[in-house]
Order: C-alpha cells, then sequence, then structure tokens
C-alpha cells in the first residue's frame, strides 16, 4: 500500500487517481492523523507528501512524523511537500516573493543528472511543460539531495535523494496541465518496487474481508435507490454478509415507467437480497398535493422519505448498520485548518441525519473509490451493464421534473414520454454518449391539431447533457432528424402531449434539473 499524506491540497485527490490509474493501492490520509503509530500499523511501501495552502515558514505549520523519514520507504513531495521534505531534512525554504512566486505554466529543463525517477522525461529538446502554483520556494536543497530539473521560478523543480529514494518536485505532476505527469508517478512506484497489480478482483476480496470484520453478526439495512452506487453497495454487502442484509427500497410514486418492478427484480428475485418494497406512491402524492414550489417539494419528500425509511427499518430486528453508497469525492476528509478532518456525507442520498436519528453505524464500503472504479467493481460483482451504465436520477425523482402542481395525470404522461425519449436514444446508438437524458413536463397546455380534430394537451421539454460530474454541463447536439423522430414519436405514442421542445441551456447558467 502507497500512503499519501494530505496537507491540504485542492488536488490530493488526484494523485490518488493517478496512482489507480497505475494499478496502485493507495490511500489519502490527513496529515493530523499520520502519527508514528498509525505509519506502524499500516507500514506503507511508499509514501506521498501532498501539495498544501500553508507555508512551511509559519511557525506550527503542518508536517509529517519523523517516523515517515525512518522507515526506509521511498517518499515523494510535491509542491509544499517538497518544502516540507526540505526543510525537515536540512535544506532551506524561503518566502515567496513576487518575483519567485509561480502560477500556472512553467517548463522544467533537464540538469542532465541521471535517476530512474526521470526516465522518459526531457525528450526532445530537453524540456517538460509543468504546473506550477506556489509563493514559498526552496532556496538550498537538503544534504545528499541533486537536482535533476529547474525552471526560471524554481531552481530546484525536480530534486532526489538516490541513496535513500526521496524525490521531491515544486510542481503538480497529478494535474492535466502537467502533460507527461503520470508518467513521473509510474517511475516513483517502479522505485518503490510496486508491480502495479492492484484490481478490482483484489478490491472486491479486501472489501468483502472489512465488512465481515466491521459487522461481525449484526444486521445491516441498504435503502436501495435503484442508482448505481446504492446497487454496488448492496451486491457486495450481500456477498459479504448475506442475510444479515436487508435492503429498502422506498418508492415514492416518482420513478420512471417500470422502475420500481426492475429493482424489486432485480434485487429479490436475481440476488435473492431481503428487500422490502416500500410502496408509499399515496403517502408522497398525497403530501405533494398544491405544492409547486421546487423547494417545498424537495422538503416534503426528503422529510417523508426519512419517515418512511424509518419505520421501515425499525421493523429490522437487530439493526446495527445502515448501508450507504458514498463515493470518495463524496467524502470531503481533507485538511481543515480551523480543526481536524471533516467529513461531510452525501446529502442527497436523502437520508442525511438518519444514522444519528436511528442509532445506526455507517458501512460505507465504496468510500475509497471514484465513480468509474465504482462501475467497474459493479461489472467484478456480475451486475448487468444497463443497470451500471445508468444516467443519474435525482433523489425527488419526476417531482422535480414536473413544474408546477404534481399532479398524477401529468406523472403518468411525463413517464410515458420519457420512456419514448430514451428508447429513442438507445435506438440511435447515443445513450452512453449522454451524461444524462430525461423529459420535463412543462405546466402549460398548447393548442395543437391532430387528424381533423383541435387538441390542447401539454408541452414538453427534452433534455439532454453531456458532463464529467454534473456540476457543469453542456447540452447534447442532438441532429435535427433526431429531433423531429422523437418529437413525432411522442406526439404520435403519448396521449397528452401535443408539442416538444429541445432544453439547449448549458450548466451554468441553467441547472440540469428544470427545478
Ligand atoms: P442540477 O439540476 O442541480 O443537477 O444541475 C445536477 C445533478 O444532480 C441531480 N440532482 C439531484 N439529485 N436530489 C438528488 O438526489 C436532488 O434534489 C437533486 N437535484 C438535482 C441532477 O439529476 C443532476 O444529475
Amino acid at each position: 500500500r502507497l500512503l499519501i499524506i494530505d496537507f491540504g491540497s485542492q488536488v490530493t485527490q488526484l494523485i490518488a487517481r493517478r496512482l489507480r490509474e497505475l494499478n496502485v493501492y493507495c490511500e489519502i490520509h490527513p496529515y493530523q492523523k499520520v502519527t508514528d503509530a498509525f505509519l506502524q500499523e499500516m507500514a506503507p511501501r511508499a509514501i506521498i507528501f501532498s501539495g498544501g495552502p500553508d507555508s512551511v515558514m509559519r511557525e506550527g505549520s503542518p508536517r509529517p512524523p519523523q517516523a515517515a523519514y525512518d522507515l526506509g520507504v521511498p517518499i515523494l513531495g510535491i509542491c509544499y511537500g517538497q518544502q516540507v521534505m526540505m526543510q525537515d531534512l536540512g535544506g532551506r525554504v524561503e518566502a515567496g516573493e513576487h518575483a519567485t512566486a509561480e502560477f500556472g505554466r512553467a517548463y522544467v529543463t533537464s540538469t542532465g543528472v541521471a535517476s530512474g525517477f526521470v526516465d522518459g522525461w526531457f525528450a526532445g529538446d530537453s524540456r517538460e511543460q509543468v504546473w506550477m502554483s506556489h509563493g514559498d520556494h526552496v532556496s538550498e536543497i537538503a544534504p545528499g539531495f541533486e537536482v535533476l530539473g529547474t525552471s526560471p521560478g524554481a531552481p530546484f523543480a525536480i530534486t532526489a535523494d538516490r541513496a535513500r529514494n526521496f524525490y521531491a518536485v515544486q510542481f503538480h505532476p497529478e494535474v492535466h496541465h502537467t502533460p507527461n505527469g503520470a508518467r513521473l508517478y509510474e517511475n516513483f512506484i517502479r522505485q518503490a518496487g510496486f508491480k502495479g497489480d492492484w484490481t478490482m478482483g483484489a478490491y472486491r476480496e479486501e472489501a468483502i474481508a472489512k465488512i465481515r470484520a466491521q459487522v461481525g453478526d449484526k444486521q445491516v439495512i441498504c435503502g436501495l435507490s435503484g442508482g448505481v452506487d446504492s446497487s454496488v453497495a448492496a451486491v457486495l454487502i450481500h456477498e459479504a454478509i448475506g442475510d444479515q442484509l436487508t435492503c429498502v427500497f422506498v418508492d415514492h410514486g416518482l420513478l420512471r415507467q417500470g422502475e420500481a418492478d426492475e429493482v424489486v427484480a432485480m434485487f429479490r428475485d436475481n440476488y435473492n437480497i431481503p428487500l422490502i418494497h416500500a410502496d408509499e406512491a399515496e403517502l408522497f402524492l398525497g403530501e405533494l398535493e398544491g405544492v409547486s414550489d421546487p423547494e417545498t417539494k424537495r422538503k416534503t419528500i426528503g422529510r417523508l422519505f426519512i419517515d418512511v425509511f424509518q419505520k421501515y427499518a425499525s421493523q429490522i430486528e437487530g439493526a446495527e448498520f445502515l448501508a450507504q453508497g458514498t463515493l470518495y469525492p463524496d467524502v470531503i476528509e481533507s485538511v481543515s485548518f480551523s480543526g481536524g478532518p471533516s467529513v461531510t456525507i452525501k446529502s442527497h442520498h436523502n437520508v442525511g441525519g438518519l444514522p444519528e436519528k436511528m442509532g445506526l453505524k455507517l458501512v460505507e464500503p465504496l468510500r475509497e473509490l471514484f465513480k468509474d472504479e465504482v462501475r467497474a467493481l459493479g461489472r467484478e460483482l456480475g451486475l448487468p451493464q444497463s443497470f451500471i451504465g445508468r444516467h443519474p436520477f435525482p433523489g425527488p425523482g419526476l417531482a422535480i421534473r414536473c413544474p408546477g402542481e404534481i399532479t398524477r395525470e401529468k406523472l403518468d404522461i411525463l413517464r410515458k414520454a420519457d420512456a419514448v425519449y430514451i428508447d429513442q436514444i438507445r435506438r440511435h446508438g447515443l445513450y452512453d454518449d449522454i451524461w444524462q437524458a430525461f423529459v420535463a413536463i412543462l405546466p402549460v397546455r398548447t393548442v395543437g391539431v391532430m387528424g381533423d380534430g383541435r387538441t390542447y394537451d401539454f408541452a414538453c421539454a427534452l433534455r439532454a447533457v453531456t458532463s464529467v460530474d454534473g456540476m457543469t454541463a453542456d447540452y447534447y447536439p442532438f441532429t435535427h432528424e433526431f429531433l423531429g423522430e422523437t418529437a413525432t414519436r411522442i406526439i404520435n405514442e403519448v396521449k397528452g402531449i401535443n408539442r416538444v421542445t429541445y432544453d439547449i441551456t448549458s450548466k451554468p447558467p441553467g441547472t440540469i434539473e428544470w427545478e
């Protein structure tokens, strides 16, 4: 295992990302947690010091324990991590002045000193583009170190102590703007003797062992939404502890066509996972009657969800754990300089506050994974691709795709239109190119003519976006033919809709959902 000590950089997660891509298992831990005892226990085979916002010149600034240097394992220091390493080992760091601070693109030139650490670097014109972001800089390297690369603002851009296998760079090799950065990580892990053979299969085995150790013979409840994260978590936990797991699937009546049946069939019938199907559509739709404000909708659904979940969960005897599909990016276990690491859990799981309220402990077997790794684990566990590749679906469901008042009639029409639209996207082979696609039914009726008659039906909007994380998004550039064909199909096949529009707003300024 490789340990990344987090000193609070914004991009620490990217270091983990790069290492995972090289099939090396690593864990990020905030520096406050990394004590001598911690190092003893974890016994990492290599350590990386991340960057960070503090200045090593400041009294009391974050440090690794001395034991990190004494373990005899390779260490790589990045940016702040480099400065810490130099200062700790007898070099010097100077406070940034305007002339020496560097932010953004820079070029590092080779000094000609040979080292496996810079294999594959400095080809061609002997320089590499890197991303710098530092105020302070190293002014004197520690004894035993040599300079492998320099830049105008960082004379000690790449340094190495070959005897101890300590490496330190002033720039950020993990970011996109250091195009050849992955190569440095590859060289580093090779120096550290990693074979790069960590696989999802290995992760699965480790995760199962951990779940068993944590849970013992106690009962676990898992809220299943039908989304990828909770589904993978449920299947994994079931593999670990079998029928000690019970899933609760809250059906709020705001799901898509056929969705509830699919979820129940998949988990209860295919996987034999004990599943409570909480069919509470009446309750939710009743409480939502007359509600048109988007935030009131969300709050109402969130509140009912907790009540319902609690009601069903309390029927499960001896339950001590609540399973959640929390992912790595949801866990901000970064350095907080005001006091200790802070952990934030995905709030849109709609079970926020539940663990405390019910006195349950959390089981979160996906906490170390990124979204695409969760998908890979799902495939490893044999979940069908059609399930794994699903577009995200919001907790409040169709409620936020039905601007204005929610009625059963509108929901029925919306479900049918959405099914036709998604079918069109699949038929044209576009589903996997799109991050999220859906129909919103608009709270207006418009006049149309069908056959010889006048119609007065609802208008709807199609939405399809590309995105990486949902934070920003662009509309998907369908062809006019596709849009025309889809509009015709919806109007012909869905009674109640006589006008179809396509939403071409990006995010920002729009949001992906309509509410
Ligand atoms: P917006 O509309 O904010 O959506 O651009 C970004 C992503 O988040 C989803 N979303 C939600 N998910 N509860 C959820 O679980 C919510 O209240 C909620 N609102 C938006 C949305 O579907 C998109 O993937």
